[in-house]
């Protein structure tokens, strides 16, 4: 595919905004905000991660009773199936007991499967024909591409790295979203056992810009309009936002959540394997500073992230955010509390 043609998928997609609002799978990208987004003129994304496939069919079937514009599902490139022995679990169950007991859980248990099963979501994508599909953790395999090219849905793979984002472009995407180490929620590393290569988003656009056929989406820390000008100056097609859009009104994020977010506009975040045995950026909480040093109580992904959920689920449901994987990148200043529509107003006024 040449690179004209990739350049004009936003224009394509008849955005009138170059913006992604993030997919953020567990709760803030609920249908409301996919809906207002796309219905605003920017592209809303469907976080289906630990959606089943009929979750998604129902979820997708709500944005378009709102909304005719287009939208994108983002789902997880599924891991293999990691060993969880013995020994590492009762590591982890211990260094969690007293959690457990403090949230009145009983003592877990832990089998596979540890996610959804991705073909059968992938499939359901495949049905519900999405303006794009998006992904995160590494490459598509060469049949679900020519699968996604059949159905005619575009592309949009997830970088840390500039090898990374050539190795996308290499596997026949129609995007690459570079993800700077700013950026709240799961690090997009392909390796979930390597360590995080931190590079930040201005470094990688530099390093990608003009150097890759495809359209690069910028993500990570972008929070203002003057953001958003300098990720396109730099090189960017088009922005992709989390962050700054979790506590606007159609957000599905939980209330100890939004809380926190709003406590104070100097959020203090960094990235831990706790939550999910993968890297996350996340405001710190109990949870991430008591496991810290704790590497050998943490299970792989995405078991681990199943080890927690019911700590996480009990934490949301007491008001509490001790025990949440509050995600959230580096941006500073107060957050937006109004509309999505104001908000992207806003970011794109001249
Ligand atoms: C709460 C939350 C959940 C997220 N979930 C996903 C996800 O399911 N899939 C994905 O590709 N990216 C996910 N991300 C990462 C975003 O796609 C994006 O990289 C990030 O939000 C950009 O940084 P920012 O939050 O500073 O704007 C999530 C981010 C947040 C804040």
């Amino acid at each position: 595919m040449s690179a004209a043609t990739d350049s004009n998928l936003f224009q394509k997609l008849g955005l009138k905004y170059p913006l992604i609002v993030a997919p953020m799978a567990g709760g803030p990208s609920s249908v409301d905000l996919v809906a207002a987004a796309s219905t605003a003129g920017a592209l809303g994304a469907m976080g289906g991660a630990y959606s089943s496939a009929t979750a998604i069919e129902t979820f997708v079937n709500a944005v378009r009773d709102r909304t005719d514009k287009p939208f994108s599902i983002n789902l997880f490139i599924p891991h293999s199936i990691p060993e969880v022995a013995q020994e590492p679990l009762a590591r982890a169950t211990q260094a969690t007991a007293r959690y457990r007991t403090e949230l009145e859980l009983p003592a877990p248990q832990l089998a596979p499967p540890y996610e959804e099963d991705f073909d059968s979501q992938f499939e359901a994508v495949l049905r519900l024909k999405p303006a794009c599909f998006s992904f995160v953790f590494g490459l598509l395999s060469s049949d679900h591409v020519s699968a996604a090219k059949k159905a005619d849905i575009p592309l949009i793979g997830t970088a840390t790295t500039f090898e990374e984002a050539k190795a996308l472009e290499d596997s026949g995407v129609d995007a690459v979203t570079l993800q700077g180490f700013e950026a709240g929620g799961h690090r997009g590393i392909f390796d979930a056992h390597a360590d995080d290569p931190k590079i930040g988003l201005r470094e990688l656009l530099a390093q990608c810009a003009g150097k890759l056929g495809v359209p690069l989406i910028a993500a990570g820390g972008i929070m203002t309009a003057a953001d958003v000008r300098a990720a396109l100056q730099a090189g960017a097609q088009a922005v992709q936002m989390g962050t700054a859009f979790l506590v606007s009104t159609e957000a599905g994020t939980s209330a100890p959540y939004r809380k926190k977010l709003l406590e104070a506009p100097e959020r203090k975040t960094r990235t831990t394997r706790a939550f999910s045995g993968r890297f996350a950026r996340g405001i710190e909480n109990r949870f991430m500073d008591e496991m810290e040093g704790k590497a050998d109580a943490i299970l792989p992904f995405p078991a681990q992230n199943k080890f927690t959920r019911d700590m996480r689920g009990a934490s949301t449901a007491k008001g509490s955010p001790d025990f949440l994987s509050l995600w959230a990148g580096t941006g500073k200043g107060e957050l937006w509390q109004g509309s999505t529509a104001a908000l992207i107003e806003r970011l794109f006024e001249a």
